[in-house]
């Protein structure tokens, strides 16, 4: 059977940084709070010219670069994230435009931080069936749509205006603190080749998805439930930014990804030893620690990026790939576990043959 091989990888990081002291200039928060509890330390935005499927774009070009693969052999688009450009249509078409590929299929994933791992399953399925033989698999987000502060606030925060937020904005700022701390902006690919030989590629997938708790982590307003679906009102009242019970979600994801990883660990016969590195979710350092304390394993398989780009929900898994395969902690060969919790909830794990 065909197997999916990881043949390159790419990313691209938004341009503007936000130091935790800057952020600390428009709402009640400090650096040492952001991070103790979550491990970040700076996070980029996007400029605000630049949407999720630019940062798709970018890393995608990237990635086919590094994997010397032209655009027309591009057969199906992948694209996970849950900041889109538009309501409709999703990001897949439009970056299928901006990269100049083939009028190939091109599919959508609306899982959130697990949504890389949705889409590797799919990407990984069609190319076992034969259905396609070059998968562009891209994560991407533009979180700063749903930060709470002006754009006069952010000009500040980051040190090229001179007008400090007033009461009413710093508080209102402050409202979403234990959100808005934990985000970053980033677009991240790999391109998925299939491959005769068994030695590499994609193993096994175990993915899960659960919805009685939803309402811990989601977006209340701006949905089609609302009619209209969006309106002045709900923005004052901040709908459009994401509701999140955070210990809640803590708790719910050190479990969750903690017994996928030993379920799919088990079914495969691997033990913690055996895998060169385990790629998780960057949504918070200390949910890492724990899992990886009750995984077993080392610290040097458990590679860390949040410090310096938060949760960038979609791209983390990715991204955190292609710098380990670029600075060499990765090799070709290597026994790599991925695991991600997110929104929905969702979680999953999956075995990859680098
Ligand atoms: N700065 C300073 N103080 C803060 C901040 C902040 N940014 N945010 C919250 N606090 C305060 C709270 O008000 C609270 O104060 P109180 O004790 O006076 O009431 C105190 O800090 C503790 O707050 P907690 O929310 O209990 O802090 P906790 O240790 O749980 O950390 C955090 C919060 C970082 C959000 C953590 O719960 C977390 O990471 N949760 C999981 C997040 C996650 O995994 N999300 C899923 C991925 S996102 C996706 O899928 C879209």
């Amino acid at each position: 059977m065909k197997r999916a091989v990881i043949v390159g990888s790419g990313s691209e990081i938004a341009p503007i940084k936000l130091t935790n002291d800057q952020m600390a200039r428009i709402m009640d928060t400090s650096d040492a709070w952001i991070r103790e509890r979550s491990g970040v330390e700076q996070r980029y935005f996007a400029s605000p010219e630049v949407a999720t499927s630019d940062l798709g774009t970018a890393a995608a070009r990237k990635a086919l670069e590094r994997a010397g693969i032209e655009k027309e052999e591009v057969d199906m688009v992948v694209f996970a994230t849950m900041t889109p450009d538009h309501y409709f249509p999703g990001c897949a078409t439009l970056l299928q435009d901006k990269l100049g590929l083939r009028s190939v299929p091109c599919f959508d994933i609306r899982q959130q931080c697990s949504g890389f791992l949705y889409g590797l399953q799919l990407a990984d399925a069609q190319i076992r069936a034969g259905m396609a033989e070059t998968v562009l698999l891209v994560g991407a987000e533009v979180h700063v749509g749903f930060m709470p502060w002006t754009g006069a606030n952010f000009d500040y925060a980051r040190g090229v205006a001179d007008v400090p937020p007033t009461p009413e904005e710093f508080e209102w700022n402050s409202r979403f603190r234990h959100l808005v701390v934990l985000f970053g902006d980033a677009g991240s690919a790999v391109v998925l080749k299939a491959a005769e030989d068994g030695a590499r590629g994609v193993v096994d997938h175990e993915l899960h998805g659960a919805g009685a708790d939803y309402d811990k982590l989601y977006v209340p307003g701006t949905g089609f439930k609302h009619r209209p679906y969006t309106d002045p009102q709900q923005f004052a009242r901040g709908d459009h930014i994401p509701v999140m019970d955070g210990r809640f979600v803590f708790k719910m994801a050190t479990t969750s990804m903690v017994d996928v990883a030993r379920s799919l660990l088990k079914k495969h016969g691997v033990a913690a030893g055996d895998l060169k590195l385990a790629l998780m979710h960057q949504a918070n350092k200390r949910i890492n620690e724990y899992c990886a304390k009750a995984l077993g394993l080392r610290d040097e398989q458990v590679p860390h990026n949040i410090h310096k780009y938060g949760n960038t929900t979609a791209a983390t898994i990715p991204l955190l790939w292609d710098e380990c395969a670029r600075d060499g902690r990765l090799q070709p060969g290597d026994l790599v576990l991925l695991v991600a919790f997110g929104a929905g909830m969702t979680w999953g794990a999956s075995l990859v043959r680098a």
